[in-house]
């Protein structure tokens, strides 16, 4: 079923949680909130799942709107960071407890229970209490206890944050698979861009309680709106730099640097009188040691070998830029080097709005 907020506003005394939320989530889709702390997320989803109320607006799961429905008559299921799963019960009875308060009889929750369980392999864990699991395998336990009941729709708050790295990227593949298997509508929420770029059909940048920017993860990684998007995901994070426009040279300008830039300026609505931001990702500039005409001088400040790539940062006036360079490149501090960037993949946005310039 889809999910709808439509201007939703949620107060908690002085504080807006969610100022004017508005998004609409389609029906099978795997829909992630991202945003730092604070900005709103868990209330967006507890206003969905009827656990808090909201100040004004609506929301609708399914075209009905259910303001005035309790939890338990919304039909959607809860996963959080902390499992909550009951001690003193079985992995099994944990898993059946749902089915077990709507009064299905034994044999068809011993049936259902088995088979979410062997879907989420946790099938020989049956007999064991949560004492007994690694955090991982709690939190399958949870994961099957909420799939079990076949919700509406979905709502997980950072399921994955109590694990390790290694669990947590795995869990993340089995999550998605899991997802477009039951094709169950997700809310997911996540501060994490990773696992906002890796899981999601759709990503909601949210920002101060309100909605910065929902597109595809490609969309948000390639044509972000605005400085806050652009500089919120990816890792390491795209390069920001202050620049003016200097039409004689058809440069754009900044601290330490004049970049040629005839294509770009002839593509963006710009003018000499304002203040841009030039992004460009860590992919996006090629770095070289020997002198490159066209491209912008600076010097190494630190190198980062990651095995399958290496992370060059460099001062180029009073900024440090990132790029990526080839696995093998090893240089000293001080060395002087070159960047080349992408001119097709260069973003403008305006400093004042901080919004993406758009193209003639
Ligand atoms: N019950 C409450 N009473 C008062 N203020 C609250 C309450 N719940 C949330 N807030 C405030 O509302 C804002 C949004 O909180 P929320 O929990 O939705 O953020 P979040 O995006 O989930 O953050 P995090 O990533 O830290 O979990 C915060 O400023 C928070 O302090
Ligand atoms: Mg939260």
């Amino acid at each position: 079923m889809d999910v709808q907020y439509e201007h939703l506003t949620k107060k908690f005394g002085a504080v807006t949680a969610l100022d004017d939320f508005t998004l609409h989530v389609p029906d099978g889709d795997f829909l992630v909130l991202l945003g730092p702390s604070g900005c709103g997320k868990t209330t967006a989803l507890r206003c969905l799942a009827g656990l808090e109320k909201p100040t004004s607006g609506i929301i609708r799961i399914g075209g009905k709107v259910v303001n005035r429905l309790q939890p338990r008559d919304r039909d959607v299921a809860l996963v959080f960071q902390s499992y909550a799963l009951y001690p003193q019960m079985t992995v099994g009875n944990n898993i059946m407890y749902p089915l077990r308060i709507r009064h299905i009889p034994k044999e068809e929750r011993l049936r259902m229970a088995h088979d979410v369980a062997r879907r989420l392999e946790i099938d020989a864990l049956f007999d064991r209490r949560p004492n007994q699991l690694s955090g991982g395998q709690r939190q399958r336990v949870a994961l099957a206890r909420a799939i079990v009941r076949n919700p509406n729709v979905f709502l997980m708050d950072e399921p994955l944050s109590n694990l390790d790295a290694r669990l947590r990227v795995n869990m993340r593949a089995e999550l998605k698979h899991l997802q477009k298997t039951l094709g169950t509508t997700t809310v997911y929420v996540t501060h994490d861009q990773a696992e906002a770029m890796t899981m999601a059909d759709r990503i909601a940048v949210m920002r101060d309680g309100r909605l910065e920017q929902v597109g595809t993860p490609d969309e948000i990684y390639f044509s972000p709106e605005t400085v806050y998007v652009a500089g919120f995901v990816g890792s390491p994070a795209m390069n920001l730099l202050n620049v003016r426009v200097d039409s004689a040279s058809r440069a754009l300008v900044g601290d330490g640097f004049s970049l040629s830039a005839t294509s770009v300026l002839e593509a963006h609505a710009v003018d000499e009188t304002k203040h841009y931001i030039l992004g460009v990702r860590p992919e996006h500039l090629t770095l070289s040691l020997e002198a490159h005409p066209g491209s912008i001088a600076g010097a190494v400040y630190a190198v980062e070998p990651m095995g399958n790539e290496t992370l060059v940062y460099v001062k180029v006036g009073q900024s440090t830029l990132v790029a990526r360079a080839d696995a093998m490149l090893r240089a000293a501090v001080n060395t002087p080097c070159w960047l080349e960037i992408r001119e097709d993949r260069l973003l403008l946005f305006d400093a004042e709005t901080e919004r993406r310039v758009p193209r003639r």
